[in-house]
């Protein structure tokens, strides 16, 4: 890590991501994004404003793909690294199924970041799946982030259903719902999105609900140029040359080239139903159409044959023959070449597609200094706007295309202009380079603004704002408020001071049956500052400081089988049981007054439940109150869960309570304390290991505990202040 600048997090989670040879291709999941990702890493690590990049993704241990992905980590030169954390299957799995799996990767994530020097300054994810990641984890740890979203379902899902898929197909395979949930909150959130064309603005983010165009901005991709200069010599190269001009009759003539996948989106076959119609044009130049390797076009996949016979037909219907060539295989090494030739003979590139999102062949053109025609969409018309090396023409019109070609042909004087342009103009406007000096630009605009805010907002309020102190926390105080905290001020001061003095290492919670906003009103009524992080409604919600955000992952994990209004029905007539207020009532708490003495036994009501297929945990309450909550949720779970996520060992926690409520969180690894002030339904935890029954009540009790378990036994450095109860 450079000791000055910016530390960024890249988020890319699917597909098969290495730094050395990356398998672009191999599948859909491992194409463009991972090299766009890579390379964006690289060159953001190259800049001297950034301190160190990590490009954050997924383990995988599969027998069927290489032993790199499940390395944890992997250098990508100096400041720049992949990070590899596991999480759901250890198999590779394709991007449709990470869905569920997303919340393990914060978590894991998370207890990752405990061991970094700091924590990144920015984030910026990749695709809907790291947006969700970068969500959670900007809640959690206040990193503000940017996303780039590749590619958007809603406008997957409009492509296919106009090609005539079936809306229910296509929602298993594809699982658009979740997608498309996921971005529209991910632009919800996100600071900031990069887009690299501005017609993926206007078109595709603009189908979302939550994009919001001021926080756009358009940043072509960087790309990689090297391969691609003018030619320096004026002969061409002989092997090239051979394999070109063997099918032509003239082979002077200038070169019109076009390069593509043989699909028909990239319509070739419109190119050459252009040219062959256009007698002057056919007089003029020579055409060169290089679409994939064609060893035996019997053997292609169904769209590369079905182009490649429509090609021939049209070659032989125009009777192109001496004025076409279509060369056979070619190494990638030959594509600069191709380009080089079409340029020493004073040629065009041809762009024909009816859509191309970007436009990356024009660049390449750009870089060696070939003039250009091209079709009029979004990608490419930013780029001859950038370039100024050649024309554009409307798309859908063959005549139109070939009246284009012609004119570029026309007019020596601007060819060698537009000549002139593109090499110059591509590098300034498309390098990696570039694309990093707008980026930084934006980034440390933005993190800059941030800051100020921040700043602003402290001047009242207390300076730790989100759940950053668990990621430092040594050892957790965690607080039963009613009876615990409450009931003696003088207490309650003292050891708000000792946790005062342990700032740092120490992270304070509370847990408690109240939910969080009435939980925070009485802390204020009786002075003490806001939690780290508080444990509400009995453990069905879960919020970190003073902004109060809620741990959504943890909202998700309990919600599973959850059925509140059928449980509320099946208690309905259970004797002794009465609603508590509305407001004590939540999503995820069901909570009723109970009469002593006709209550049945909560085992026979519980049974009662089970009979009839209802998942819950009911957790009574100095006799008087009944909780029924997500059979995931009480302050014991929601304990263990913050020790988990926060990597955390359960016995550096420390809690405290006095009820029936407090009960799962005080046995088990955990340092528990019951003051003495508790309630009868406690004392069977008399003589537990590491349950400690203190004489004093509430706060007086919970110092009691605390001198109890030695400091050192929490790795807290000794005592500071003057509050420190001494042993
Ligand atoms: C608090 C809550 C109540 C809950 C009780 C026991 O008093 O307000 O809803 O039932 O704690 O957990
Ligand atoms: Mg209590």
């Amino acid at each position: 890590m450079r000791e000055r600048g910016v530390y960024i997090l890249l988020i890319s989670v699917h597909g098969l991501i290495r730094g050395e040879a990356p398998e672009l291709g191999r599948d859909p999941d491992t194409g463009g994004q991972v090299l766009y990702v890579l390379e964006l890493a690289r060159a953001l690590a190259r800049n001297e404003a950034v301190a160190q990049v990590d490009l954050l993704t997924r383990l995988v241990e599969d027998p069927a793909v290489s032993e790199d992905y499940a390395r944890p980590e992997e250098a990508l030169g100096p400041h720049a690294r992949i990070i590899r954390l596991p999480f759901g299957p250890r198999r590779y799995i394709r991007k449709e199924r990470l869905w569920d799996h997303l919340d393990h990767l914060v978590d894991r994530y998370l207890v990752f970041a405990r061991d970094l020097p700091r924590l990144p300054d920015l984030m910026h994810s990749h695709y809907g799946d790291a947006g969700l990641v970068a969500v959670r984890l900007s809640t959690l740890l206040d990193i503000p982030f940017l996303h780039t979203a590749h590619s958007l379902g809603r406008c997957k899902r409009e492509r296919l259903l106009m090609a005539g898929g079936r809306e229910a197909a296509l929602e298993r395979t594809f699982h658009f719902e979740r997608r498309i949930g996921a971005e529209e909150e991910v632009l919800r959130h996100a600071s900031g999105v990069i887009a690299s064309t501005r017609q993926e603005t206007a078109e595709q983010y603009g189908l979302y609900d939550r994009f919001d165009p001021r926080r756009a901005v358009v940043i072509p991709p960087g790309t990689d140029l090297a391969r691609f200069s003018p030619p320096v010599s004026r002969r061409p190269d002989p092997a090239m040359a051979h394999l070109v001009d063997r099918f032509l009759a003239r082979p002077r003539k200038p070169l019109v080239l076009c390069i593509g996948r043989p699909v028909p989106s990239k319509n070739l076959l419109g190119l050459v139903e252009a040219f062959g119609a256009d007698p002057a044009l056919r007089e003029a130049a020579n055409l060169l159409v290089v679409a994939g390797r064609h060893e035996d076009i019997r053997g292609m996949d169904e769209e590369g044959r079905r182009t490649w016979e429509d090609l021939l037909l049209a070659f032989d219907r125009h009777d192109l023959f001496g004025q076409v060539a279509f060369p056979k295989a070619h190494q990638p090494g030959d594509v600069p070449a191709f380009y080089r030739l079409a340029a020493l003979r004073r040629g065009v590139y041809v762009n024909p597609s009816s859509q191309e999102g970007f436009g990356l062949t024009l660049l390449e053109a750009a870089a060696t200094g070939l003039p250009v025609v091209t079709t009029d969409s979004g990608g490419p018309r930013d780029i001859i706007a950038n370039c100024r090396h050649g024309l554009v023409v409307p798309p859908h019109d063959p005549a139109a295309l070939a009246a284009g070609i012609r004119e570029a042909l026309a007019d020596p004087a601007r060819w060698s202009a537009w000549a002139r342009n593109g090499p110059r103009r591509v590098r300034d406007a498309y390098t990696w380079e570039a694309h990093v000096d707008r980026y930084l630009k934006l980034a440390l605009r933005l993190l800059r603004r941030l800051r100020k805010r921040a700043r602003r907002a402290r001047a009242g309020a207390r300076p730790d704002g989100l759940a950053t102190p668990f990621l430092h926390a040594r050892a957790v105080l965690v607080c039963d408020i009613d009876d615990t905290l409450t009931g003696d001020p003088a207490a309650l001061a003292e050891l708000m001071a000792w946790v005062a003095a342990r700032r740092g290492d120490l992270a304070f919670g509370v847990a408690s049956g109240r939910k969080v906003e009435s939980a925070l009103r009485i802390l204020r009524a009786w002075g003490v500052p806001v939690p780290d992080v508080i444990i509400g409604g009995v453990g069905s919600e879960i919020r970190y400081g003073a902004t109060a955000a809620p741990d959504e992952a943890w909202a998700a994990h309990i919600r599973q089988d959850w059925r509140r209004d059928d449980l509320a029905q099946a208690l309905r007539d259970v004797p002794g049981l009465r609603l508590q207020a509305r407001r004590k009532q939540g999503p995820c708490k069901l909570s009723y007054v109970v009469r002593p003495g006709r209550l049945p036994p909560l085992g026979d009501v519980a049974e009662g439940l089970h009979r009839a297929g209802l998942r819950a945990n009911l957790i009574l309450s100095r006799s008087r109150h009944l909780d029924v909550l997500p059979a995931r949720a009480s302050k014991g779970h929601a304990v263990r869960y913050l020790a988990f996520k926060w990597g955390i060992p359960l016995d550096r926690f420390i809690v405290a309570g006095d009820s029936g409520n407090d009960r799962d969180m005080l046995v088990g690894d955990m340092l528990g304390i019951v003051v003495g002030n508790h309630g009868p339904e406690l004392d069977d935890l008399r003589g537990r290991a590491r349950v400690y029954f203190a004489r004093q009540p509430s706060a007086a009790g919970v110092l009691e505990g605390l001198r109890h378990y030695d400091q050192r036994l929490l790795g807290l450095r000794p005592g500071r202040g003057p509050a420190d109860p001494g042993p």
